[in-house]
């Protein structure tokens, strides 16, 4: 601890006093101790790098990153390249008086470079490279670097000029001041280090000419200029630099032609020169500098033809000659180059047909756009060999003039990734083979006059990224395989002539970002499932001719009115036309499809794509919750309204005690049928409607129990809608028809009573309670068993399909119309009865008959859909829910209102679905049936009519249910 203390002051002084208190400091303190523990005080070590450097230790020999000279136990290398440390360079490092090698290269030192290098008179090395130290390098830095043989101070902040010191690093082999803020002219100086092999001094702000001199570097293997402000041309003198092996000038603002001092610059294997203002031709002798392997011309401006001698360069790997003004043709020499890799030619004027020799060289990249070159390619591949086919990587021809089609050897060339033949005159179709070319990344056949269809086998391109077909003549449908290009971020048809639909495999691609399928003559509506495309940027599809309505949700909600713009039958906020409903399309489900046995349903519903898909449903369904909401509270009124005058109705009725009292008057001219042919009803006609036996209402009237002569007890039903009634006829023809109806679970239609200001129905009677009582009214706590439950939705089901199939649609069902006879079998009251009223008038149905909110189908908010028996199939799957949770369809709580489907949904997409049981059904829920029959009722509530199943359907669904491993065997 006292030590520890010691040390702290200690350090705390070296600092304050800098180098001469640490000169004077007790010698027999190892120096390099005290330096690298001095040196370790600046800078923070967040991982414990240097957690080996104890100042307790005779030598640092042993220390990570430090090393020895084995005779004078001297540190000779002190080498932390990548410890992470940040912090200052210490005054430490002065002590280190036998140091060669300093490498502090890749952490994040920061600061300003204060030391004073010359100190240390063995150093050789000194690599800072990559870490944040900023500000100018002192003007004394460099002098006494007699040693200095390399340094990098790369990728650094330094600014300022380079001192003129350097000329004393006279043994300098490598500097590398490369990536930095170093600013002025670059001074003559520099020619004198004579030693120097490796110059780089990229990437920086040097400005002026390249000072004369060069000339004097004669083992000057590479200088590297690259990226600076360097203006004027390349001093002559660089010839004499006999071993320069790499020259990289690019990216500054040199101009004039070559020095042809450099055809003696028979080693060199790189030159770039691109991105200067370099003029002239490219001279003869170029072919002299026979080891060149890359060069590099682009961006300049060249000018005249190619000279015949580039042919000698067969070591040249890379051409580059692209964006200056050569033109004529190529020389045929060029097939000389037969190493060549990399052929770059575009933006320039070069005429001529494609020269067929460039199939022949093997090359992997071949860019030959925007020239003026002719002809069809057929010919040129003519030349190709098996094995160049398969090395070329990429073709670009675009921009040019060719004519003709695209050969169909095209296929041939199985290891393209990039084929551009765009803006030619091309004709004819896309061959098929194109499916051939596993590997393509991008396919751009714009702007040509290809026609035909877009052929189905571009599916087999599975890695393609983008497809560009744009401005061609392209008819037919859009191949659904297109689903199969999963890698696909582009996708542009447009200006072609492209009919049918967008295919719903589009919305499979989910890379997708762009697509434009603008001016086609595409027809139907957009998948909805396009909704689920994640990265779309861009999705344009005007000036064709889709209707109905655009996908909800994501992107499409902000999509800018010029992507969907000319298509008159295209609704939606963005073109500014309100769909006739919206109606968002949560889940599909079909039973007798072929991939979905139908063993597998019920754990089929439990499938994470379908979960997606409810999610997807409550976020764009919003609206419709909406919608239906302020339908609720509409209904609400009117429910109030109507219940005031129901009872104004009950008290005209008990005037009509009329009626049974003197039974001469209306009944007189009244008709009573019974469909069974036993009118036996003349005892009790004054009992008919004794108020005391009154079993109920209902949003049709009031329902009585009156017990015939021989014993047997029936419903009466009195009409409370008289008004809205129809015609005698009309009224016995529809009543005959749901007397035909006759199922276990349906309660049966008897007959009927008729005058033209009482209507009665005369119906089974059936002891027991409804389910609505048995689910929502205390019953002693004796509550229906899964078993009871499930009898009475798999029974309720089968009486709705029975209906269905006559073309009966209920319209009314909910749990209080659900009658559960003695031995628990339900049956179904209070069926078809709107067919009685003169109009299927929805406004009607939904206000008096549907009038227990949340059985109702969305469709009944919207005028234009038409109301099928679907809307039976909605209520039934909120009846199913009803039934498994226990819960009313709509729970009004103090200040919310839960709507059970969307409950049960949120429930199931959250994965806490058996949350959602009834917890006081008795016995067990056995999850396995009780799950898939809530899932069905979540598919029968979807909100898309065509998408729930039908009630056929919905019985095979719960049949196979109910014995799920039954089926399962069977199915094997
Ligand atoms: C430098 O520090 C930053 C954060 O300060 C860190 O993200 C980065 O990885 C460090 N670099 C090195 C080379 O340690
Ligand atoms: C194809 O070439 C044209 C013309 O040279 C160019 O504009 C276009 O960007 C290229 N296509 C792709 C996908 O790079
Ligand atoms: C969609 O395409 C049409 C026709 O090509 C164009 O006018 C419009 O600007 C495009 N819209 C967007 C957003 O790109």
């Amino acid at each position: 601890m006292r030590r520890l203390l010691l040390f702290g002051g200690l350090v705390f002084i070296l600092v304050i006093l800098g180098p001469i208190f640490v000169n004077g400091l007790n010698p027999s303190l190892n120096d390099d101790v005290l330096g690298l523990i001095v040196f370790k005080a600046d800078v923070q070590d967040p991982h414990g790098k240097l957690a080996s450097w104890n100042e307790e230790d005779d030598s640092p020999c042993n220390w990570d990153g430090v090393k020895c000279n084995p005779r004078s136990n001297r540190v000779s290398e002190l080498v932390l390249d990548g410890f992470s440390l940040s912090g200052k360079l210490g005054r430490g490092l002065l002590q280190l008086k036998f140091l060669r090698r300093l490498s502090l290269a890749k952490n994040n030192l920061t600061g300003s470079l204060s030391l004073n290098l010359s100190q240390l008179s063995n150093l050789r090395t000194v690599d800072l490279s990559e870490n944040g130290l900023s500000g100018p390098i002192p003007i004394d830095f460099f002098q006494q670097c007699g040693s200095l043989r390399s340094l990098s101070l790369a990728k650094n902040k330094f600014s300022g000029q380079i001192p003129t010191s350097l000329s004393s690093c006279s043994m300098l082999a490598t500097m590398n001041i490369s990536s930095n803020q170093f600013s002025g002219q670059l001074p003559a100086e520099i020619w004198s280090l004579y030693g120097l092999r490796s110059l780089d001094l990229s990437d920086n702000f040097l400005e002026g000419e390249i000072p004369m001199g060069i000339e004097g570097l004669s083992a000057l293997r590479a200088i590297n200029l690259h990226k600076n402000k360097f203006v004027g041309e390349i001093p002559d003198g660089i010839g004499g630099c006999m071993l320069l092996r790499s020259i990289d000038l690019s990216e500054n603002s040199l101009s004039g032609g070559l020095p042809s001092s450099m055809q003696k610059l028979s080693f060199c294997n790189d030159l770039s020169l691109q991105s200067n203002a370099f003029t002239g031709n490219i001279p003869d002798w170029i072919g002299e500098i026979r080891s060149l392997e890359a060069l590099d011309l682009s961006d300049n401006t060249f000018s005249g033809q190619l000279p015949t001698s580039i042919g000698q360069l067969r070591s040249l790997k890379l051409l580059n000659i692209s964006t200056n003004s050569f033109l004529g043709v190529l020389p045929e020499s060029m097939n000389g180059c037969v190493n060549l890799l990399v052929l770059d030619i575009s933006h320039n004027s070069f005429s001529g047909n494609i020269p067929s020799w460039v199939f022949r060289l093997g090359l992997q990249q071949l860019i030959f756009s925007e020239n003026r070159l002719v002809g069809s390619m057929e010919n040129a591949f003519a030349a190709s060999t098996e094995n160049s086919r398969q090395k070329l990587v990429a073709l670009d021809i675009s921009h040019n003039t060719l004519s003709g089609e695209i050969p169909s050897a095209i296929g041939y060339f199985s290891s393209l990734q990039i084929l551009n033949l765009s803006k030619n005159s091309l004709v004819a179709g896309i061959p098929s083979n194109i499916g051939e070319l596993k590997l393509l990344d991008i396919l751009d056949l714009s702007e040509n006059q290809l026609n035909g269809s877009i052929p189905s086998e571009i599916g087999g391109v599975a890695s393609l990224d983008k497809l560009i077909l744009e401005k061609n003549f392209l008819t037919g449908d859009i191949p659904t395989s297109i689903g199969d290009c999963s890698m696909l971020t582009y996708l542009s048809l447009s200006q072609n002539d492209l009919t049918g639909p967008v295919p719903e495999a589009i919305a499979k691609l989910t890379y997708l970002q762009y697509v434009d399928l603008s001016s086609n003559k595409l027809t139907g509506t957009l998948p909805r499932e396009l909704a689920n495309l994640g990265r779309l940027l861009s999705f344009n599809i005007s000036h064709n001719q889709l209707q109905g309505e655009l996908p909800a949700g994501a992107f499409f909600n902000t999509i800018s009115p010029s992507s969907v713009s000319g298509n008159p039958a295209l609704c939606g906020a963005p073109v500014n036309r309100t769909c006739p409903i919206v109606l968002p399309k949560p889940i599909v489900l079909n039973p007798n499809s072929s991939d979905s046995a139908p063993g597998s349903i019920p754990t089929n519903f439990g499938h994470e794509k379908k979960i997606l898909s409810i999610s997807a449903l409550i976020a764009i369904g919003a609206a419709v919750v909406i919608v239906v909401g302020v339908i609720a509270i509409t209904v609400l009124n009117l429910r109030v309204r109507s219940s005031a005058s129901r009872s104004a109705a009950a008290l005209t009725f008990s005037g009509a005690d009329d009626f049974s009292h003197s039974p001469s008057t209306d009944a007189n001219s009244g008709k009573l049928v019974i469909f069974s042919g036993d009118p036996d009803f003349s005892t009790g006609t004054h009992a008919l409607l004794n108020k005391d036996c009154e079993l109920g209402r209902g949003g049709f009237g009031a329902v009585y129990r009156t017990v015939l002569k021989d014993g047997r007890s029936v419903a009466i039903k009195k009409l409370t809608v008289s008004s809205l009634v129809k015609s005698q006829d009309d009224f016995e023809r529809e009543v005959k028809k749901l007397g035909e109806a006759r199922h276990s679970n349906l309660v049966t239609l008897e007959g009927y009573y008729w005058t033209s200001s009482l209507q009665l129905l005369i119906y089974e009677f059936v002891s027991g309670g409804n389910l609505y009582k048995l689910l929502h009214e205390e019953s002693g706590g004796n509550y229906l068993s899964w078993n009871e439950r499930f009898n009475i939705i798999l029974g309720t089901a089968k009486s709705l399909a029975c209906l269905h199939q006559m073309n009966i649609i209920h319209y009314n069902l909910k749990s209080s119309n659900i009658l559960i006879d003695g031995s628990g079998e339900p049956k179904l009251a209070d069926y078809g009865l709107a067919r009685l009223l003169p109009m299927l008038d929805r406004y009607v149905l939904s206000s008096k008959i549907q009038s227990a909110l949340g059985y109702m189908a969305p469709e009944f908010a919207c005028k234009t859909v038409k109301i099928t028996e679907k809307c039976d199939v909605y209520g039934f799957g909120v009846l199913i829910l009803e039934i498994v949770t226990g819960k009313r369809p709509v729970e009004y709580m103090e200040d919310d209102v839960v709507v059970l489907c969307d409950m049960v949904r949120g429930a199931l997409e959250e994965g806490r679905v058996e949350e959602c049981l009834d917890g006081r059904v008795q016995g067990k829920f056995p999850a396995e049936e009780a799950i898939p029959v809530m899932k069905l009722g979540l598919i029968c509530t979807s909100r898309v009519p065509s998408n729930r199943p039908d009630m056929a359907e919905v019985v095979n669904i719960l049949e196979l249910i109910r014995c799920p491993s039954g089926s399962q065997d069977e199915l094997g």
